[in-house]
């Protein structure tokens, strides 16, 4: 594996020094300048439709930055990324997420195994339990069928389902719902199965490693539950065989880990596998997607990762100076290391991707916040920015201040659909197109600002003046498609996989390992003795620690 060039090495990373100090922001002078700024500044890929020209760029800004990328090689590692090659260098592992959108006639040799046809057969499987359980023909212990799907999972294994499924609300079978338990809190699980009917539920545990210590404290949580109810109410009787028999009707598992399915009771036969080249973060288009593909049907999730393809297929082989996810990284990196943005906005305005945001958390921060490069060395610029937000309209009336008058630069995405779900009006006015003028007036108000000269020809008392001056040049992004389809879904995703990628190989780091979270799993295994009142592990903690869990043991019931 050869060693990461050093960005800040290259003549680019100078040049766009050099560029930055000269760029005096004015976004509202540029587009008077230049009248076709927005339609050169807008690209298409697949059904997105994306508008670049509201941020802090120029023809020699976009050159430059094309420049960096190809100074960090990063064709070379995109091409390693879709061929297969161990490009998770710390796991030594394959990254192909992008082969579990590959349509059934590609081929992929990977080590001497086609990969495509190995997916597929999983897919297979996939969608004829998915059908089954949508038609009734699977049924509960008592011949009910399946009404509700509790996923039971976290990271990876919850954010990207639940995202995507609240997404396609629309696109759901009806009678059918799922839900989704992550939080080892255990009022996450009390409060999801409180109401349900054990024998229409179905649970899916999902774990990549099928290790993680919420997943199986939730997963056996659920079990109890299950088997205490159907006994309590005669749904079955008091056997080992009827629990076995339950076990088998009512839980079903997604795993790398298919042994230790088995060891949870849970049969193979009813397990969907995927490999350890698809990141937990990058796992929705594979088995992981199980809830998605039962709630929405098979068309549906193909329809689902054929958006997925389309944006890879557009990332591998599009022109540099079109190609929207390498241009949108490359933008990342300008404000991030050229501006010192620390925090990213990710604003939908539609209420369906109300999940979007936390999905990205994990897709862009557990992927890009690293201090190491992938040798070993440490990084030579910032990384990972925090990526947070929350749907418009509700974000304009609780954080939009900030980003509009506060001190810091804020990159933001506008994300909006031209056809809603629900075209319903408020007496004449069409309430979508309402939402989408506040959609199209946010980025323009962020772009231009209101200068003082503004301000005071609208008579405002001069104590007031300044408080009321927007300063623009706040740079965003909007992106749009027709409707939010299975497809527009996966090519969102797609979107922001491609483009967190970019961001990782100009710095240099492996996106795909997940170091940082290790530590505070191992050191809550080790506190866990203390807090159940072992005083000799209490001991060993730290002053900190010992007080707090001392104030615990004392304090509760
Ligand atoms: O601890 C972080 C993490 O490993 C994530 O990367 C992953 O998505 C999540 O835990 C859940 O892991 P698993 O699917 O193996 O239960």
């Amino acid at each position: 594996m050869k060693t990461p060039v050093d960005p800040t090495t290259t003549e680019a990373w100078s040049d766009l020094q050099t560029l930055k100090n000269a760029l005096v922001p004015d976004l509202r002078g540029w587009f008077e300048a230049d009248p076709h700024r927005a339609e050169e500044l807008t690209f298409d890929v697949a059904d997105l439709h994306v508008d670049l020209s509201k941020n802090l760029i120029n023809e020699d800004i976009i050159a430059a930055l094309l420049r960096l990328a190809d100074q960090v090689g990063l064709a070379e590692r995109r091409e390693a990324m879709f061929s297969g090659e161990r490009i998770n260098v710390t796991e030594n592992r394959s990254v192909l997420h992008t082969a579990l959108r590959l349509p059934a006639d590609a081929t992929l040799v990977v080590d001497g195994q086609d990969v495509v046809a190995d997916v597929h057969a999983v897919q297979d499987k996939m969608f004829a339990f998915a059908d089954k359980v949508r038609s009734g023909e699977w049924k509960g212990v008592t011949g009910k069928p399946i009404s509700t799907v509790v996923n039971i999972g976290i990271g990876g294994s919850d954010l990207g389902p639940v995202m995507v499924y609240e997404a396609l609300i629309p696109y759901k079978q009806d009678g059918l719902t799922c839900r989704f338990v992550s939080n080892i809190d255990p009022s996450d699980v009390t409060e999801k199965v409180a109401d349900l009917d054990p024998t229409t539920t179905l649970f899916i545990v999902a774990s990549k490693t099928f290790t993680t210590l919420e997943t199986l404290t939730n997963a056996r949580m659920a079990r109890e539950w299950l088997l205490a109810k159907l006994v309590e109410t005669g749904a079955i009787e008091d056997t080992d065989e009827a629990r076995k028999d339950a076990i088998a009707k009512h839980f079903v598992a997604v795993s790398t880990a298919l042994d230790k399915v088995a060891d949870f009771g849970i049969d193979p036969v009813n397990a969907f596998g995927f490999w350890d080249w698809v990141g937990g973060r990058y796992s929705v288009d594979s088995a992981v997607g199980l809830p998605v593909a039962i709630a929405i049907g098979p068309d549906g999730f193909r329809d689902f990762l054929a958006g997925f393809h389309a944006v890879d297929t557009h990332f591998r082989t599009q022109d540099p100076e079109s190609n929207v996810p390498l241009l949108m990284g490359l933008l990342n990196i300008w404000y991030v290391n050229f501006f010192h943005a620390h925090s990213h906005a990710v604003l939908p305005y539609a209420q369906y991707l109300h999940r979007f945001p936390a999905y990205l958390q994990q897709l862009t921060m557990e992927s890009n916040g690293k201090s190491v490069r992938w040798d070993g060395s440490p990084v030579t610029t910032d990384t990972g920015e925090i990526f947070w937000g929350e749907p418009g309209t509700n974000g304009q009336h609780a954080f939009y201040q900030l980003i509009h008058q506060g001190t810091r630069l804020i990159p933001a995405d506008f994300i909006a659909v031209a056809n809603p779900a629900h075209p319903v009006k408020d007496g004449d006015t069409d309430v979508h197109g309402l939402f989408l003028a506040n959609f199209f007036a946010q980025t323009a108000a962020l772009a231009f600002g209101k200068t003082i000269e503004e301000v005071r020809a609208e008579g405002t008392d001069e104590a007031i003046v300044t408080a009321r001056v927007f300063p623009g040049n706040r740079p965003t992004t909007s992106i749009m498609a027709q409707a939010l389809t299975p497809s527009v879904v996966g090519q969102l995703i797609a979107l922001y996989e491609h483009i967190t990628f970019v961001q990782g190989i100009v710095w240099g780091i492996d996106s795909f390992d997940q170091w940082g979270v290790e530590l505070g799993k191992k050191l809550a295994l080790e506190i866990a003795p203390a807090v159940f009142g072992d005083a000799e592990a209490l001991a060993k903690q730290d002053p900190s620690t010992q007080s707090l869990v001392s104030w615990y043991l004392e304090t509760r019931g």
